[in-house]
């Protein structure tokens, strides 16, 4: 936030007068697409290239019932030898950019310095400059949750040491690849990461009770995410000039009749402001800190179970994103739980959560279709955190793996027909939208189960072929007329655009 943002790229925010008629189909110009992938999930070579074992090949070979189908990713979508298909699809279907993430025992194999993989390094230098042959933009997400395992073995995110080695990583990252990449984000989705502190839903699976683990580790990775955000400051963006953030899970809000707008709010802070609020506001939200010093004295500990920050750690994190990134799946209806009016309290946040039956499912059981939801949390982050520049950096709906997809089609459009309406009538400053996923892969404890892609991946062939769904096609109409289509007259001239576009590219 202490410079000038969004010198890159020349993305230009317009406003809009308003008038009586949003055209809610439109992309204002200057807005940009993307695919999102990330290291793990995709590379596979999980034991090539001289890289080491990392959190999830330990848990995915050690732990196969943690998994739905246990299922690994050593081969993944093999894309550390196919990256080069992967990059020409996104480039032949229009997108701007291209979201990857780094494997952090790719570079160092043995979690610290003293060891730097040249091959690793080589490998991601080589995915970059191809990009750049394409004119296709790279997004570097720097950790998606892969860190290596020997750094697991002595605490991980529960050792406050691993914001310095976590920095010592990072720094190498903007060394080597700084000079040709611009947009970067420091850690993907820290809740999300953390809930491996607290469940076995995804690694390492420590069963750490009362939210202990959980939110030492999203403590410690704020404080790993503002140290590699002022060695970038300080060390690099004089010369490399580019913009860096964290990407932030949040979920949207709905009101039902009860118009619960307090129990909404406190959803919010619960989730998106753990992340959200320390940078743009400092310190974690006060409702937050009152909450869990409320229900740990209910407990019987003697203090909160949420970690303090100090007042010099307040400041240090304090306005360290140069643009919001968000991910965002999908919404609930929120309501205050009841029996906390009986002295009973059953959560920190005390909020409950609903789904309307009427919300189009996927396949994974919480995650619904619910447009309404990712146009209000626009707003709310327009209001919350002073309107900062947004890009979305994930938003995608998982299916049974139809390449006839019209489920994640219509998902598509009403989520960025929400989108348009957020920028045009809201005046939000949201520049670019990245789906996940370019290609089905490995998701964590569901393996393979639940797939995001606009390209399918044959996992039953050792070749791994790719073939794009419907929704590519539709991507691809989208992006070159800079305009939403409709789901059903735009698969009548999909049929035309597949076949144009298979003689092109055989
Ligand atoms: C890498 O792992 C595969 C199994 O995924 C195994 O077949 C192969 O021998 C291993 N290669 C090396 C160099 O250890
Ligand atoms: C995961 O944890 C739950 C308890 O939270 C337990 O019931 C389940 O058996 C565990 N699953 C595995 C695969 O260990
Ligand atoms: C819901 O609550 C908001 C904020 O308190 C208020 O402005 C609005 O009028 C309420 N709506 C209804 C239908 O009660
Ligand atoms: C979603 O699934 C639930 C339970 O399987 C079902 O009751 C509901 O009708 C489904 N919703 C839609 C919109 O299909
Ligand atoms: C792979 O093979 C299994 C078993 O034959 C089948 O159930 C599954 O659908 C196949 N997956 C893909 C992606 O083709
Ligand atoms: C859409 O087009 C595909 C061919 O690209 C066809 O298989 C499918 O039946 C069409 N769906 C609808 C709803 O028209």
């Amino acid at each position: 936030m202490k410079h000038t943002l969004v010198l890159v790229l020349s993305w230009t925010i317009i406003s809009y007068t308003s008038c009586d008629e949003i055209d809610s189909l439109t992309f204002p110009d200057g807005f940009l697409f993307g695919v999102a992938t990330s290291s793990y999930q995709t590379e596979g070579a999980w034991n090539e290239s001289d890289k080491g074992i990392n959190m999830f090949d330990s848990w995915s070979h050690t732990c196969p019932e943690c998994i739905r189908d246990r299922s690994h990713g050593d081969i993944a979508c093999d894309s550390y030898h196919k990256y080069k298909e992967d990059i020409t699809l996104t480039k032949q279907f229009g997108f701007n950019y291209y979201r990857f993430s780094i494997s952090w025992a790719r570079i160092l194999p043995a979690g610290f310095t003293h060891y730097v993989n040249e091959e690793g390094i080589q490998h991601y230098k080589d995915i970059i400059k191809y990009l750049r042959k394409n004119s296709i933009e790279p997004m570097v997400t720097i950790y998606h949750y892969d860190h290596p395992q020997i750094l697991e073995d002595m605490g991980g995110w529960t050792n406050e040491l691993m914001v310095e080695w976590y920095a010592d990583y990072a720094r190498i990252i903007f060394q080597e690849f700084g000079p040709m990449v611009k947009i970067f984000t420091t850690v993907n989705e820290p809740q999300e990461m953390c809930a491996g502190y607290k469940d076995n839903g995804t690694a390492p699976g420590k069963l750490l009770p009362h939210n202990i683990g959980y939110y030492l580790c999203i403590h410690n990775l704020l404080k790993a995410h503002a140290t590699a955000y002022h060695i970038y400051d300080e060390e690099f963006r004089a010369s490399q000039n580019g913009i860096i953030s964290i990407n932030n899970p949040c979920s949207g809000q709905v009101l039902d009749d009860s118009n619960d707008t307090i129990a909404a709010d406190t959803a919010f802070q619960f989730y998106c402001g753990m992340v959200g609020h320390p940078i743009y506001i400092g310190d974690y939200p006060p409702i937050v800190k009152k909450r869990v010093a409320l229900v740990s004295k209910y407990q019987g500990y003697h203090k909160s179970r949420l970690p303090r920050f100090s007042p010099e750690w307040i400041s240090y994190i304090k306005g360290t994103a140069d643009y919001f990134a968000l991910n965002q799946y999908t919404s609930e209806i929120v309501h205050s739980d009841p029996d906390e009016a009986r002295g009973i309290y059953k959560s920190d946040s005390g909020i409950t959560h609903v789904r309307k039956s009427t919300w189009h499912n996927s396949s994974i059981y919480w995650l619904k279709s619910v447009p309404e939801g990712f146009g209000n949390l626009l707003r709310k982050i327009k209001d919350e955190y002073n309107n900062p520049i947004v890009y979305i950096t994930e938003n995608g709906f998982p299916d049974h793996g139809e390449l006839n997809d019209l489920d994640r089609i219509n998902y598509f459009r009403s989520y960025l027909e929400e989108l348009i309406i957020a920028v045009k009538r809201d005046d939000c400053r949201i520049l670019s939208y990245t789906i996940w996923s370019l290609l089905d892969n490995w998701e964590f404890g569901y393996g393979y189960t639940t797939p995001f892609g606009i390209v399918k991946v044959n996992f039953n062939s050792t070749s791994r072929e790719r073939t794009p769904k419907l929704s590519a096609y539709w991507w691809t109409e989208v992006i070159r007329t800079h305009r939403l289509q409709d789901v059903p007259k735009i698969n009548d001239t999909l049929a035309k655009i597949e076949s144009v576009w298979k003689s092109n590219h055989r």
